[in-house]
């Protein structure tokens, strides 16, 4: 925190009036499930994008990132996207949908850092929308739902923000974990009912993530290709979303559906079970069933649903012939980024140069492992 308010007054000449944090996230188990109406377990990490602000008395945003040379300024009744400046995309995304349901929104100044490594497949836009969220809430306050949930209200006017001024057709995954994180807790996500519940995740158990240094571009057609071929796949079965669809179902109506179309739902309604399951062995404590799932999700990814690379798939190699490793799989969109590994506690250290050499050695890429707690939602 203490940075990003140096960055804002260095910046800005003058003190923030607040500041928020929003937290990175680690899809546990459950991949692609979330835009299928699906069950997903992830947890919100103690890495996050920090930002500072203050209220202006004219109409304009003054932004400025410490990742980024160029700052950003634009007024927020003129919302374009700007190639110099991406990042800024997902701040006027946010801004946007809020106006659209009518929030009055008016000028600040905000300084914006952060230490979720960018294109790990850790969430950092999202964490940025939701950081967006709560500091226009904070500046300018409003509130979107009377009865409902309001961070699922929040987390949905951040995943229109991707979906509409980005361009990414995301699921809602990020948005809710970065908001609904507990520490020491799995969170649980139904996106058929909408509801979130929370399973203690502690033990001889810690969370390392592997950055296999491929870079993770969301915005790019593979993302917005996969959600097609499962919702074309739900159509010709007869259903809204491949979540209505058992195994049985899907096998025995194959024939409908062409080839890819069939991989495509093969993974997601596997993935469902899974969660189902690893929902039940993760509340038993039992991180060592926990991690079969996840290693055959990540098979069912780099088989099926083909969003693993090479690197990742050599990650997950490695990782497995470690003792110490309970599971692990690629997080995330997939196409790059990083791997999840689920980790006994006591051999963290052991886990983390094993993984190194090996890399080293069979990608020839240097890799530093990342130890993650399992922290609280954005606040
Ligand atoms: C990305 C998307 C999420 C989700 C995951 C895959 O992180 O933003 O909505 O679909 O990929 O599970």
């Amino acid at each position: 925190m203490d940075s990003v308010t140096t960055l804002f007054e260095t910046h800005f000449n003058r003190k923030p009036a607040h500041t928020v944090r929003a937290p990175g996230r680690l899809e546990l188990l459950g991949n692609h499930t979330d835009y299928n109406e699906g069950l997903v377990m992830a947890v919100a990490v103690d890495r996050y994008i920090y930002m500072a602000s203050s209220p202006r008395s004219d109409d304009k945003v003054h932004l400025v990132a410490s990742s980024f040379a160029e700052a950003e300024e634009f007024e927020v009744t003129k919302l374009e996207t700007n190639p110099n400046a991406p990042w800024a995309d997902y701040v006027k995304g946010v801004i946007d949908q809020l106006q659209k349901r009518g929030v009055r929104v008016g000028g600040f100044d905000a300084a914006i850092e952060g230490t979720i490594p960018m294109g790990a497949g850790m969430s950092s836009s999202a964490a940025l929308e939701v950081a967006t969220a709560l500091t226009v809430r904070a500046l300018y306050p409003y509130r979107l739902s009377r009865q409902g949930d309001e961070k699922l209200e929040l987390a949905k006017i951040c995943q229109a923000a991707e979906n509409q001024f980005v361009g990414v057709k995301c699921g809602l995954l990020d948005q809710v974990s970065s908001l609904f994180g507990q520490a020491d807790h799995a969170i649980e996500i139904d996106f058929q009912t909408l509801t979130v519940e929370h399973a203690p995740m502690v033990g001889d158990v810690a969370i390392v993530v592997c950055n296999s240094g491929v870079k993770h571009e969301l915005v790019g057609g593979e993302y917005n290709e996969l959600r097609a071929m499962c919702e074309s796949a739900a159509k010709k079965l007869g259903a809204k979303f491949l979540r209505e669809v058992s195994e049985q179902e899907l096998e025995s109506h194959r024939s409908r559906l062409t080839e890819r179309e069939y991989q495509c739902a093969h993974h997601i309604v596997g993935e469902n079970s899974r969660v189902a399951a690893g929902v039940i062995a993760l509340r038993a404590g039992d991180f060592a069933q926990f991690g079969k799932y996840m290693f055959q999700s990540h098979s069912s990814s780099r088989d099926f649903f083909k969003n693993s690379t090479r690197e990742l798939d050599i990650l997950v190699d490695i990782a497995h012939e470690s003792p110490a490793c309970y599971g692990a799989r690629l997080t995330g969109g997939g196409f790059g980024g990083a791997t999840i590994n689920l980790v006994k506690r006591r051999e963290v250290d052991a886990f983390s140069a094993f993984m190194s050499a090996q890399y080293r050695e069979r990608a020839g890429i240097e890799m530093t492992p990342l130890v993650c707690k399992i922290a609280d939602g954005a606040s």
